[in-house]
């Protein structure tokens, strides 16, 4: 089996399971999500993370949730499904593929209650909801394949690559965003070197991008995220590749914390930086990067753990933002799976959504 066909969530046996990536790189272990709490948690916890992975886990996430309504109750079951859609949106804040998600689910309800004249009953409109779930992630394994092709046009045999975080295949339905490339690339023999950071404080580039490149037998090397300029220095990154979690209408894109910083090395550099950014992810509805907000996290994730003892003395003050804010500026282009998107980006983001 190829890293590739690993999942993050899936749905067979009409079970949702969640493959559970606070255990990884030691152990592959999926856990049966039964009610929305367990998806709540499993999202806000990290178990399901990655924008378009979170998308996926909302999908079903919210079926599972109304799945056991008893009745024909209509008014009731359309309730119900608002309640918990917007329980499941209070899961994490920064990623709008969440709430994108969720919304599709709502308006493919509206829509057959809309055209049936009043037909739709809760037995279809269930089958409704896991319908769309199952096409929401069709569509982003599609969408992440082609991402791959457009970003693969970029590079070239043999290039350094640098990435953050993990925008992989189990940060989406399958191939990941930045790291499809990768993967395509493989296949064809561009032999790329690529330099994992390690993406403090939760380690997904440790635990999770060297863990997927590594199995997958891609060259790559784990750096500490203050190695990020060295590597750069040395001549070694021919170009960075990150993932997104929400693009504002100005081509403004949030991602994992340190993200922005690794932008302005390579522009000093010289080094080209591609935001992967499947249409799903950009959210025309948030003018500027100033709009987007950024999730703050237990300071405990910094200092306790990963470790056996406290690495900070007792009582002191900490500040843990998730995600910050690269600014367009710094951004070469936006890879989407439409086609690769240059500046000026608050004209062509906006022209590509049209389409
Ligand atoms: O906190 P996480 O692990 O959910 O953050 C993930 C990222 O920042 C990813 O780069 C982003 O969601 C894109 S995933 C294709």
């Amino acid at each position: 089996m190829k890293v590739f066909d690993i999942a993050p969530v899936k749905f067979i046996d009409d079970k949702m399971m969640i493959l559970d990536q606070t255990r990884l790189p030691g152990e592959e272990v999926y856990i049966e999500a039964v009610t929305k709490e367990d998806v709540w948690d499993a999202i806000y916890q990290l178990k399901v993370r990655g924008a378009p992975a979170i998308g996926v886990a909302a999908g079903y996430g919210l079926y599972i949730s109304v799945r056991g309504y008893e009745g024909s109750d209509m008014e009731g079951f359309r309730k119900l499904v608002r309640d918990n859609s917007e329980y499941l949106n209070s899961s994490r804040p920064t990623a709008v593929n969440l709430s994108w998600a969720l919304r599709r689910m709502e308006r493919v309800l509206d829509e057959a209650a809309a055209s049936g004249e009043g037909s739709l009953t809760v037995e279809s409109a269930k089958g409704l909801m896991l319908a769309e779930a199952e096409k929401i992630r069709i569509e982003d394994e599609e969408s992440c394949r082609a991402m791959g092709e457009y970003g693969l046009s970029l590079l070239k045999p043999g290039m350094g690559i640098l990435t953050h975080c993990n925008a992989g295949t189990i940060a989406t339905a399958k191939y990941g965003t930045c790291l499809a490339p990768i993967y395509l690339g493989q296949e064809r023999g561009y032999d790329f070197k690529v330099f994992a950071d390690e993406t403090r404080p939760l380690l997904q580039g440790a635990r999770l991008t060297s863990w997927e490149l590594h199995k997958s037998g891609v060259d790559v090397t784990l750096i500490c995220d203050n190695m990020a300029s060295i590597v750069m220095k040395n001549g070694w990154i021919d170009a960075v590749v990150v993932g997104c979690d929400r693009m504002a209408a100005n081509g403004d894109g949030a991602n994992k914390i340190g993200t922005s910083g690794v932008a302005i090395l390579a522009k000093e550099y010289g080094i080209p930086f591609y935001m992967f950014v499947p249409t799903s992810t950009i959210d025309l509805n948030t003018p500027t990067g100033e709009d987007i907000p950024i999730e703050l996290r237990k300071g405990e994730e910094i200092y306790q753990m990963w470790y056996e003892k406290n690495m900070a003395p007792e009582g002191v003050k900490t500040y843990n933002p998730a995600f910050d804010v690269t600014d367009h500026k710094y951004i070469t282009a936006v890879i989407t799976e439409k086609g690769v998107v240059r500046p000026p980006y608050d004209v062509n983001l906006r022209k590509l959504k049209d389409e």
